[in-house]
């Protein structure tokens, strides 16, 4: 697949961008994600990349899988980051911002759901697993995983949750080049992952806040943890985390989980 790689590179270049470290296209492998990690442990460069048509065990949030069609992008890239700990906890922002940035790019009108997924009508659109190595000096690593749905919502999803699912082909009623939007995604997350660096935490919370369902004042259930809490939606503070008021009125920070909008009625 080192043809792949290779238009990959020239699409980024295309944009401006020499991109410096190896970018590798398997036909099919694990994870995207696991095998970043290895090269990771074997020194690989910051920003290495590592695509695949397939996955056979992709992995999503929370310990669910990802299903992994042929025709959608699945895409890893590592990420030694040198940032403040306020900074690097906004990592999984920054990066679906830049998914987000990528796919409005492509013509589809996304929206960001907390924390980091991306949504079209509704319907979730991409994914992104952000999996971080410490070592003595804090976060030695992070590996950005990106799983898109440019071609096809996976036909193995349970009917409830294709339903709520949907492509890039699908919102644009045309096909959709995954090496273009891996180029986007690519181009996106370095300017997010400068942005963040630079001017830190604050500049991409907003950006974040710009694309965001507009699901401020509305009623939440938010699963973290183990636990279903539910309130009412006030934002995002300056670490990422979602602010979620509960009945008491205290405003109380939630620094991860699956968050969902109450329909009227539901308690
Ligand atoms: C989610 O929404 O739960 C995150 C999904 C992330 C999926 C991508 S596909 C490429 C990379 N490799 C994986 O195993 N997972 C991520």
């Amino acid at each position: 697949m080192e043809r792949a790689s290779e238009r990959l590179a020239e699409l980024l270049r295309a944009r401006g961008r020499e991109w410096p470290a190896p970018i590798e296209f398997f036909e099919e492998l694990s994870s995207t994600n696991d095998v970043l990690k290895i090269r990771a442990r074997d020194a690989a460069p910051e920003w290495s990349v590592v695509l695949a048509e397939r996955q056979t065990q992709g992995r999503g949030r929370h310990g669910r899988a990802w299903i992994s069609a042929p025709g959608n992008l699945h895409l890893s890239v590592l990420i030694r980051p040198a940032l403040p700990a306020d900074a690097a906890s906004v990592l999984p922002l920054a990066a679906g911002l830049a998914v987000c940035l990528a796919l409005s790019e492509r013509g589809v009108a996304a929206e960001l759901k907390w924390p980091n997924d991306v949504l079209a009508r509704e319907r979730k659109l991409a994914g992104v697993l952000v999996e971080g190595a410490s070592g003595v000096r804090g976060i030695e690593s992070a590996v950005v995983g990106v799983g898109v749905n440019v071609g096809v919502v996976p036909a193995e999803l349970p009917p409830q949750e294709a339903e709520r699912t949907t492509s890039i082909a699908a919102e644009t009623g045309g096909p959709a080049d995954i090496l273009v939007v891996a180029a986007a995604v690519l181009a996106h997350l370095s300017v997010c992952y400068d942005a963040l660096a630079r001017e830190g935490p604050a500049t991409v919370v907003q950006g974040w806040l710009r694309h965001a369902v507009p699901w401020w004042g509305r009623g939440v259930e938010v699963r973290s943890e183990g636990r279903t809490l539910s309130g009412i939606a006030r934002g995002v503070d300056a670490r990422g985390a979602l602010l979620l008021e509960d009945a008491a009125g205290r405003v109380c920070p939630v620094l991860s989980g699956e968050v969902r909008a109450l329909r009227l009625g539901e308690p």
